[in-house]
């Protein structure tokens, strides 16, 4: 069995499916869509007045996050890091038909993919294993093609990419031949992306830095809960700094719980009146929509007990199982009683 599958999102960006986790990578109704108003969207006001920004790419998956947040922010200077525990998605995420207008931010992933140890060869061995899949509709077709003539051309792939000789002369020779913007490697000799192939548990232990936004995006903690619990969280906490932003797809009251233990500010992103997200800050003004006293009580019955991992090294179903017998020996109200209450 395949590990994951492709689909056709509703905004006709190709979506992920995983087959072990039996759980989606992307909403159903826009891969690109939900990036971009889950994560960049209610970030755009803090951090539009910033000349450089650096961004936490936690489960960087096929990169949905990442190039919606280049494509808004582009003409700033960026340093990125990305961690996924499995680099074959960052190895496709260059080629996927995701949405994007700007080809050129593709190829810039490709660049800098390249040049963390992954070579051309193993882009394409990674490419081979889906040509099952309906490749032409999933893949964009421009870009395979640039990977094919790379692959035959005396382009010299063994030194470091320079940025504007590859972004330059092969986006206007392979890409696109109208639109000449001369100025355009500009844009990206100020932004690196370094990706870091690791458990993310293992991976913030050795970061010494702080960022301006942390993206966490990992599946759902009910699915799987090793990015939510507590002591993970208490390591993002050490890389904010007064300013930072956290932020994720996810409601769960036991995440938002953890936040609200550590004493960040907490709160929700909201779409058409409708919770999409959470938000938190050791900034209480980045919080635009704080929890509600409902979403702070609710945090007080068992299901807002913690996820728990306090070596940061235990399984999914091991963290579920401690919260399960936690919360059964808990003399916290249920959810349930407190819903009926309410
Ligand atoms: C929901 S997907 C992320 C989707 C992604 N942001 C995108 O735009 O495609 C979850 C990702 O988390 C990664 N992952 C799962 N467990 C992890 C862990 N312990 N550390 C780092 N990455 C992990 C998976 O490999 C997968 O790529």
């Amino acid at each position: 069995m395949e590990s994951f599958s492709f689909f056709e999102t509703e905004d006709k960006s190709t979506g992920l499916y995983s087959n072990v986790i039996g759980d989606i990578f992307h909403s159903r109704t826009g891969a690109l869509k939900e990036a971009n108003e889950k994560f960049i969207n209610p970030i755009f006001e803090n951090l539009k007045n910033k000349e450089k920004i650096k961004l936490l790419d936690i489960c960087t998956g096929v990169g949905y996050n990442l190039k919606a947040f280049i494509n808004k922010f582009i003409k700033k200077e960026m340093e990125i890091d990305c961690i996924d525990i499995n680099d074959s998605f960052v190895k496709i995420s260059p080629f996927l038909n995701d949405g994007i207008e700007d080809k050129s931010i593709k190829i810039f992933i490709l660049n800098e993919v390249l040049n963390s140890n992954i070579s051309l060869n193993d882009l394409n061995f990674k490419i081979k294993e889906y040509s099952d899949f309906d490749i032409e509709h999933f893949f964009d077709k421009d870009i395979l093609n640039l990977m094919s003539f790379l692959l035959k051309s005396p382009y010299d792939l063994n030194q470091e990419l320079k940025k504007d000789t590859f972004l330059h002369n092969i986006y206007y020779n392979y890409i696109s031949s109208s639109n000449y913007e001369p100025n355009l490697s500009k844009l990206y000799l100020n932004k690196t992306i370094k990706y870091h192939f690791n458990d993310a548990r293992i991976v913030l232990k050795n970061i010494n830095t702080t960022y301006d936004v942390i993206f966490l995006d990992a599946f759902s903690p009910q699915k799987d809960p090793t990015l939510w619990t507590i002591d993970f969280l208490k390591q993002i906490y050490k890389l904010m700094n007064d300013n930072s932003i956290l932020i994720s797809y996810s409601r769960s009251t036991p995440f938002r719980s953890a936040l609200v233990e550590l004493n960040l500010f907490v709160g929700k992103t909201i779409l058409d009146n409708v919770d999409i997200g959470t938000i938190a800050s050791k900034n209480k003004n980045y919080i635009l929509s704080p929890l509600s006293s409902f979403d702070l009580d609710l945090i007080n019955t068992r299901s807002g007990i913690t996820y728990k991992d306090s070596n940061l090294n235990l399984i999914a179903s091991d963290i579920i199982k401690n919260r399960t017998f936690e919360q059964e020996n808990s003399c916290r109200i249920s959810q349930t009683m407190f819903l009926k209450n309410y």
